[in-house]
């Protein structure tokens, strides 16, 4: 007998992040190729977006997917949201043409507390939700601090493109297989600040560091090469990342739900208040997922050089928490 479909929401999906997420959703590379599941998607009510929400569902209809239940397209959180498990959060307002950062945090706040709110009221109780649009850590903490009745721990921002990005980065210096990396993290934002950490990796036991053994290359090429690729993909491809930014959501909800197996992945979750994190704040960190449950990996010593990193990443954070504080009262 086959399981019960899982109900994945998807907002943004008519987007270039959604053209290239839902179809692997529905094919089971998610949650797993003998899980059905019923798509619930989100798009603004403009009728342009609406249309070609329907126009991709008329796509997902034509690949006979198995395990497609059924899905549906909503312009209202609450109707796209009701009895979600997953909640991908990708639709979100892009950066226009003299718009500052404060300005683009502050539209941006609003559509995450309405959506937060519609969370609150209608998702399962135990939705896992994943927030990919920018600001994709202060967004995430907005809906989070918008749904008191889920439990905080459920909201997540995504690092997980960082990550990826990242450990090819170093499989490509090291000469070493993407696979054979074990114990690498990402800390803080998905910004330009956030502080690819590569000091405990390992591979086949051996330590990456000490292979690599070039602090130059990581400061000066690594940590602002990773920093900046979505820069650079926009600017070779004339459009932000889309294919790898769905590949790293597919990556961080698989793994959450089904396992890590042991291996530290990045998230962007609420701090705990560990490693010097204000608890609540939503920073990437390396967490072992198991059972469905992420766990963050404790204890790691954090030398001078890595805390002023994870400072600099930090106060990002807090400077856009303080911005959007007022909406948050
Ligand atoms: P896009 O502009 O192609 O698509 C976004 C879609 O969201 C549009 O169809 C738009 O109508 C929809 N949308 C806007 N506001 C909405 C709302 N309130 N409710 C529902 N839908 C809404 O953008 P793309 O390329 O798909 O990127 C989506 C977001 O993901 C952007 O904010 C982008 O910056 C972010 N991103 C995050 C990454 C990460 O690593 N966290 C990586 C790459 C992109």
């Amino acid at each position: 007998m086959s399981k019960p479909a899982v109900r994945v929401a998807v907002t943004g999906a008519a987007g270039q992040i959604g053209y290239a997420l839902l179809f692997r959703i529905a094919s089971g590379e998610m949650l797993g190729k003998d899980q059905p599941v019923i798509l619930q998607l989100l798009e603004i009510p403009d009728e342009k977006a609406q249309n070609a929400l329907k126009g991709v569902m008329m796509e997902l209809d034509d690949c006979a997917f198995p395990l497609l239940e059924g899905m549906t397209a909503h312009s209202d959180p609450k109707e796209a949201f009701k009895d979600a498990q997953i909640a991908l959060l990708v639709g979100s307002r892009p950066r226009g043409p003299g718009m500052e950062r404060a300005d683009l945090l502050q539209i941006n706040a609003k559509i995450f507390i309405e959506q937060g709110k519609a969370l609150n009221e209608v998702a399962d109780r135990n939705v896992k939700v994943l927030v990919v649009g920018n600001p994709a850590n202060t967004n995430a903490y907005i809906a989070m601090k918008s749904a008191p009745d889920l439990p905080a721990k459920n909201f997540t921002a995504m690092l997980r493109l960082d990550h990826n990005r990242a450990l090819t980065q170093l499989a490509q210096k090291s000469g070493k297989a993407v696979k054979d990396i074990r114990d690498f993290a990402v800390w803080g934002n998905h910004s330009p600040t956030m502080y690819p950490d590569y000091r405990f990796a390992t591979v086949n036991g051996e330590s990456l560091k000490d292979l690599i053994n070039d602090e130059e290359w990581n400061k000066n090429e690594f940590i602002p090469k990773v920093g900046k690729r979505g820069a650079a993909i926009i600017e070779a491809r004339g459009l932000s990342s889309a294919a790898s930014a769905a590949n790293a959501a597919i990556d961080h909800i698989r793994d959450w739900v089904l396992g890590s197996n042991g291996q530290w992945v990045t998230m962007g979750v609420p701090s705990d208040g560990s490693y010097g994190i204000p608890e609540g704040i939503m920073y990437g960190v390396p967490v072992i997922c198991e059972n469905g449950e992420y766990k963050r990996v404790e204890g790691l010593e954090i030398d001078e050089t890595s805390r002023a990193y994870m400072d600099k990443t930090l106060n990002e954070l807090l400077e856009e928490r303080d911005g959007v504080a007022d909406l948050l009262k």
